[in-house]
């Protein structure tokens, strides 16, 4: 059998080059403190938290840390204390602290107007959005490993698994595109331009009943040679060919994508295999997941889009780990990406696996790499000994709960 999530690390070794993880400079110190921001968030993250901050906290011990959380609220629960999705105060305390461990926020129970009753308060754009902009978080890494413990939950057919397995580690380009185009936009060149180009809508555009809103699209030369330097060096550690995921046969911005990245392989790293796919062509492939095999890089909503259907294809969104990191000054923020499960909240039915992952990519990235291995190693067993929560769990087996997982792969630590 294959190991599980053994490729998912960041190991040193593993990394870009420029990569810098926050080190402890003082690896001789018996029994090391680091802080670490957290924010457990909205619907079912809390309860998953709650199984993985443990868990987390007791894989450190294995490199002489001592991890103290330091609560900073987020997200419709800190809306009810605070009065804000983001408040001043946890955004400041996560931001010197530099590393973020995030449960998910947003509840659509919570917020039936998509933030427009409580202006700007939406917290997925507020919360992440904005730290993903202040803290300048371009590389999101998203590794789906094709786990044969799961074999019988990847959406496609077994056969069409090879036996050395798959990895599909995402890459995605985490600034700028749609995301970001609209305001950043509205702050680079003026309200006047923007309202020419439809950002801001104007009463006369308004025909009738009928709106116009528009959300830019924008990618900067120097912010994607960055990111194409750092997936290009990701792919040639990792031995993977890179997989340019792109839209260049109609966007323009995606010419610009295809450009520099061609550029960068063919001055910098020849030595990858380079690959380009559409996206709407990689997303067909999803269902055949070998040919997906390698480094794929893609924009932010491209990116956004594909991990999803890869988690899902690959065994499961619950399963899913996220880091979105500044490879320059290594702040980073810990968040699975498989969103709050509100629909299950309180019911202790959500998969923690995905958090709990997620918080070995936060080890790692903190300089525990023993702390992080153990965890893996800890979900690898208990996988295999075919303990499942409900969202991976076989038809006709009785799922164990989000707590009764969290206890387990505690207890294999
Ligand atoms: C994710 C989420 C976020 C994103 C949302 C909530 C802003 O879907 O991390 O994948 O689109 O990046
Ligand atoms: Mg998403």
């Amino acid at each position: 059998m294959r190991t599980a999530f053994v490729n998912t690390r960041l190991d040193a070794d593993q990394q870009p080059p420029g990569f810098s993880p926050r080190k402890s400079n003082e690896r001789n110190v018996v029994m090391k403190r680091l802080k670490i921001a957290l924010a457990k968030g909205d619907g079912a993250g809390p309860e998953m938290m709650d199984r993985a901050c443990p868990i987390v906290e007791k894989a450190a011990r294995r490199d002489d840390v001592e991890i103290d959380w330091v609560e900073t609220p987020m997200g419709w629960c800190a809306f009810e204390e605070h009065g804000d999705t983001l408040p001043a105060e946890s955004l400041q305390k996560a931001t010197e602290i530099g590393t973020l461990f995030f449960g998910a926020v947003g509840d659509k129970k919570l917020d039936r107007t998509l933030g427009v009753e409580n202006k700007g308060m939406a917290p997925e754009p507020r919360c992440l959005l904005t730290i993903r902009k202040e803290w300048g978080l371009l590389l999101n890494f998203r590794p789906m490993i094709y786990y044969k413990a799961l074999d019988h939950l990847a959406r496609v057919r077994p056969e069409m698994i090879p036996d050395s397995g798959i990895e599909q580690h995402f890459i995605r380009f985490l600034l700028e595109d749609t995301y970001f185009g609209s305001g950043d936009l509205a702050h680079e060149v003026g309200p006047r331009l923007c309202e020419s180009l439809g950002v801001i809508p104007k009463k006369d555009d308004v025909t009738g009943d009928e709106e116009r809103v528009t959300d830019l699209g924008y990618f900067k030369r120097s912010t994607l040679e960055a990111y194409f330097r750092y997936a290009f060096g990701y792919a040639k550690q990792k031995q993977l060919p890179l997989i340019c995921i792109s839209k260049s046969n109609v966007m323009s911005r995606y010419v610009l994508w295809v450009n520099v990245c061609n550029r960068i392989h063919q001055d910098e790293f020849s030595d990858v295999d380079l690959r380009h796919l559409y996206v709407d062509a990689a997303n067909e492939l999803l269902f055949k997941p070998a040919e997906l095999h390698g480094v794929i890089a893609c924009g932010n909503e491209h990116g956004d889009i594909l991990s999803d259907g890869a988690a899902s294809a690959m065994g499961g969104l619950g399963m899913m780990c996220s880091s979105a990191v500044n490879p320059v000054n290594g702040k980073a923020m810990f968040e699975s990406g498989a969103g709050t499960a509100s629909d299950i909240a309180g019911q202790d039915k959500a998969n923690p696996v995905g958090r709990i992952l997620t918080g070995a990519m936060m080890l790692r990235h903190i300089g525990v790499p023993k702390g992080a291995e153990a965890i893996e190693n800890a979900v690898n067993e208990v996988l295999r000994e075919e303990i499942r929560t409900a969202d991976i769990a076989k038809f006709d087996e009785k799922p164990v709960t989000c707590s009764e997982m969290g206890r387990l792969i505690l207890e294999k630590l």
